[in-house]
């Protein structure tokens, strides 16, 4: 009777983890894909193992699904998704639904409509409006300190790089960074603003254009993220400019640029918090555990005063 497949203690196998990443070549979600394997293999015991696999969906909707279905037919015993398409969440949840496999989804957030679809699915995330307003507390400080009216004329002339349309964090932000400001009175006047997708070598090319229409007349730039943020500081740094610029991760180039007065400040967005997160409640839903549908991770306000403890 021992024999039979079907009584083996299900405890003795590996639990398979599947983890859908929207594309590998993305600086914070790779800190994030990172720590989410290395804490799953600390949470390991002598008879809880996982066998993790990690996919990249190279920013396709199409070869993310791809990958989902592989999970699915493969018998994943529970997934993780950071989805390219944000659209795409109804079809994925009703798949996952199916095949009855819990699923925390990251980093993009569905709407309230799907995930009200299925109860074993949840959404681990940092709010970005916080990451905003922090973004606009940093420019705020500047301002009042007297140092970026650079023309005299009482407005903050700003420049936006801007982060891919699909996503939540890339809206939000651009809207409360700006909001902080007018909200405590500061008259701004937007230059220019453009999409640079989360991208550094985008963020470069965006800022060049920015310069060579405003030039000396740009007085702040806010990137959505620090990668775009870092691509602008390149693009000022070949026209031998220097403007106070913000971005939002706090990944270690961007500390770096802090520490070296080259980026005027950002906001710490927790890989490391959200990926345990997401790991301890994927592991709660596949213990059977009821979950609310949203748990998010504190933005952290990082500016040359603090920036040291993040490193
Ligand atoms: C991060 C970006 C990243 C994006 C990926 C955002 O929360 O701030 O750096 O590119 O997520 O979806
Ligand atoms: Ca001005």
């Amino acid at each position: 009777l021992a024999s039979f497949a079907g009584c083996t203690p299900k405890a003795k196998e590996p639990l398979k983890v599947g983890i859908a990443i929207y594309k590998f070549d993305d600086t914070f979600m790779t800190n994030y894909r990172t720590e989410m394997e290395s804490y799953l293999k600390s949470l390991e015991t002598d008879d809880v193992k996982y066998e993790i696999t990690i996919t990249d969906g190279k920013n396709d909707q199409a070869t993310q699904s791809e990958q989902i279905d592989n999970f699915i037919s493969q018998g994943y015993d529970v997934l993780i998704i950071n989805l390219v398409d944000l659209t795409a969440a109804g079809a994925i949840i009703a798949k996952v639904k199916a095949a009855n496999i819990p699923t925390v989804f990251i980093n993009r957030q569905p709407s309230t409509a799907d995930m009200a679809l299925w109860d074993k699915i949840t959404y681990v995330g940092a709010k970005a409006e916080d990451s905003g307003t922090y973004q606009g507390e940093i420019a705020l400080d500047l301002w009042n300190a007297g140092g970026l009216d650079k023309n005299g004329d009482g407005k903050l002339q700003y420049v936006m790089l801007m982060g891919q349309a699909i996503h939540q964090d890339a809206a939000l932000r651009t809207e409360y960074s700006i909001k902080k400001l007018t909200d405590s009175g500061v008259e701004v006047v937007k230059l220019f603003e453009e999409r640079a997708n989360w991208n550094r070598d985008e963020g470069q090319v965006q800022m060049a254009s920015a310069i060579a229409q405003y030039g000396d007349k740009i007085e702040v730039v806010f990137g959505n993220n620090d990668d775009m943020a870092l691509g602008a500081i390149q693009a000022l740094k070949a026209a031998a400019m220097v403007i106070p610029v913000i971005g939002v991760d706090a990944t270690a180039p961007a500390l770096d640029a802090i520490g070296l007065g080259d980026l005027a400040g950002t906001v710490l967005n927790d890989s490391e918090g959200q990926a345990h997160t997401s790991v301890d409640k994927a592991l709660a839903l596949l213990a059977g555990d009821t979950l609310v549908k949203e748990y998010w991770v504190p933005y952290v306000k990082v500016t040359p005063a603090n920036y040291e403890d993040f490193k």
